[in-house]
C-alpha cells in the first residue's frame, strides 16, 4: 500500500518538472535553427540560399560532398552560365560549396 503512494507522488513530480512552456519549447527551437545555420560569414551564408535557389530546378541539389573542391571549382561556372546567374552570386555559392566540402 505504503508503495503505491509514492509511485503516485514520484509522477506528479515528473510532470510537475517537465518543461512543457511555451517559452521553453520555442527556446528550443531556436537553438536547433540557429546551430543549423551557423555559417562563417555573410558570403557563405547568402551562397548557402543562393544554392538551394538556383542550382536544384533541373536536376536535384547534387549532395555536395560528393565532388571536391577542385572539381567544384570546375562545375561551378558552367552550371552559374545554365542558371543564369551574374558573377557575384556564382562567387557566393562558390565559396559555400568550398566551405562545405572542407567542413
Ligand atoms: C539549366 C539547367 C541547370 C541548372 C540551373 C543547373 N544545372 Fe547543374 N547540371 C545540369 C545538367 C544538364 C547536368 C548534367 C546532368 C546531371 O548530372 O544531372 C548538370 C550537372 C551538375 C553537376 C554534376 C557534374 C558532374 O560532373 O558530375 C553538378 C555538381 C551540378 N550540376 C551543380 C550545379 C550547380 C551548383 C548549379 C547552380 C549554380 C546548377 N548545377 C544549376 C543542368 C543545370
Amino acid at each position: 500500500m505504503k508503495k503505491i503512494i509514492f509511485t503516485g507522488v514520484t509522477g506528479l513530480l515528473l510532470v510537475a518538472c517537465k518543461p512543457t512552456t511555451v517559452e521553453a519549447v520555442k527556446e528550443d527551437k531556436k537553438e536547433v535553427t540557429e546551430a543549423a545555420v551557423e555559417f562563417p560569414n555573410a558570403t557563405v551564408a547568402e551562397g548557402s540560399t543562393l544554392y538551394i535557389e538556383n542550382c536544384g530546378s533541373c536536376h536535384k541539389l547534387k549532395p555536395i560532398k560528393n565532388y571536391t573542391t577542385e572539381q567544384w571549382a570546375k562545375i561551378v561556372p558552367p552550371m552559374a552560365k545554365k542558371a543564369k546567374i551574374d558573377s557575384e552570386k556564382e562567387a557566393k555559392i562558390l565559396a559555400y560549396v568550398t566551405w562545405q566540402t572542407q567542413n
